[in-house]
């Protein structure tokens, strides 16, 4: 057994294709898994005493656990279902506060769940989306700061902002970005999807006012693990989007009960953690964005597309025009989606963006630089 394939092994991924999307869903080791049925296991054997007992103690040992990895207090820090529940948790908790004409300000590359999300809160309170175009391909982060603070008003009140896109991956210059909003009294929620993992965090010094980020993509946790991190001050006014018993008790209190659920993935941070530094922690990080540039220039070469942003924008996600389009609309990017795999077993994602079609590949522990010299290949030879 090669030690790729040995890697490989550690996860569930089918035998037979070229997995190049874990951006999307991640994908957790079996490890990981087996220690999340053993928390379901503990919660079957004795219920009572685990909803009322074990789960509220565990909860925040894991919080705190968490906390140490992404520099926050524990305190700080809820789970919650995905990174969407965190957004709209946020979001919704701002309804009472939105007034006729405030401005709720994101950019072109804003999640498009994210982008529904501040739709209904525009539909259902008075307030506005403001969507400022960044450029891509972009030069240097500044671009982003400079397109961005443009995009700021008198009116704005909520900035919603990315640190790493979705159509593009790109890492978004946050701490500037906050620091204008900051500067303005405006509210910063940061959308952290793609983050834990990939990048550095620490929250604490960030100045945001939330910060919502998955484990279940980049971090080896199952699917189903996030959490949302708010500031001292804002947690009297955060609500869960589910309220429950403790509604108005306390910010962790709150959102540690919103009814009956399987918190099995929420348990299982220490574990996926574990497997994380296990797996070189730092070292992994730097391995898997190394690769991503590797990636990236493979298919750059091999198809001639400029690389659209510098390698510093990059974590463990690159994006490249895709060699063959003629319209860049999603029915397009559908088509060239299921080309892939339906005729090559290769699964990565096709983004519509700017009227163009971008291939984002991923770089996780288990892929090599052959799995993207497989795909130059398919419109090179
Ligand atoms: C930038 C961004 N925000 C939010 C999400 C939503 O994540 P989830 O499906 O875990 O809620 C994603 C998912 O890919 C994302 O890329």
């Amino acid at each position: 057994m090669t030690e790729h394939t040995q890697i490989r092994s550690e996860f569930y991924l089918e035998d037979g294709m070229t997995f190049l999307n874990h951006g999307s869903f991640g994908a957790v080791p079996r490890s990981v898994r087996v220690a999340q049925e053993e928390f379901r296991l503990q919660y079957e054997r004795q219920p009572i005493r685990f909803a009322m007992r074990e789960l509220p103690v565990l909860l925040r040992s894991t919080a705190a656990t968490l906390g140490e990895f992404i520099g926050a207090r524990g305190e700080d820090i809820v789970f919650v279902e995905n990174a969407s529940t965190g957004i709209n948790a946020v979001i919704r908790s701002l309804f009472p506060h939105f007034k006729h004409g405030d401005e709720i300000l994101t950019t072109s590359q804003v999640y498009g769940a994210v982008r529904q999300t501040i739709l209904y809160a525009a539909a259902c309170t008075g307030a506005r989306l403001v969507e400022v175009d960044v450029p891509f391909p972009v030069a240097h982060e500044d671009e982003i700061v400079a397109a961005f603070v443009a995009g700021i008003s008198e009116r704005t009140t909520l900035a919603v902002i990315d640190h790493i896109t979705s159509p593009t991956g790109i890492i978004f210059p946050i701490e500037k970005m906050i620091a204008a909003c900051k500067e303005r009294g405006i509210a910063v929620l940061i959308d952290g999807a793609h983050a834990p993992g990939m990048v550095e965090l620490n929250l604490d010094a960030l100045g945001a006012d939330w910060y919502t980020g998955n484990c279940h993509k980049w971090l080896f946790a199952p699917k189903g693990c996030a959490f949302l991190w708010t500031h001292p001050s804002r947690q009297a006014e955060t609500h869960p989007t589910v309220i429950s018993h403790k509604y108005k008790v306390s910010y962790t209190e709150e959102f540690d009960w919103t009814g009956t659920q399987d918190f099995s993935a929420f348990l299982t941070v220490p574990n996926a953690l574990e497997f994380y530094q296990l797996h070189g922690g730092k070292a992994l990080r730097e391995r898997n964005h190394a690769l991503a540039i590797e990636a990236r220039n493979i298919l750059s070469t091999a198809w001639n597309k400029p690389a659209p942003s510098p390698d510093n924008m990059l974590g463990f996600m690159a994006a490249i025009e895709a060699p063959v389009f003629s319209s860049g609309t999603l029915e397009e990017s559908v088509k060239l989606h299921d080309y892939l795999w339906d005729t090559h077993r290769i699964e990565v994602p096709v983004m519509p963006f700017n009227d163009t079609l971008w291939i984002r590949v991923s770089a996780q522990i288990y892929n090599v630089r052959e799995e993207y010299e497989t795909l130059a290949r398919v419109f090179t030879i």
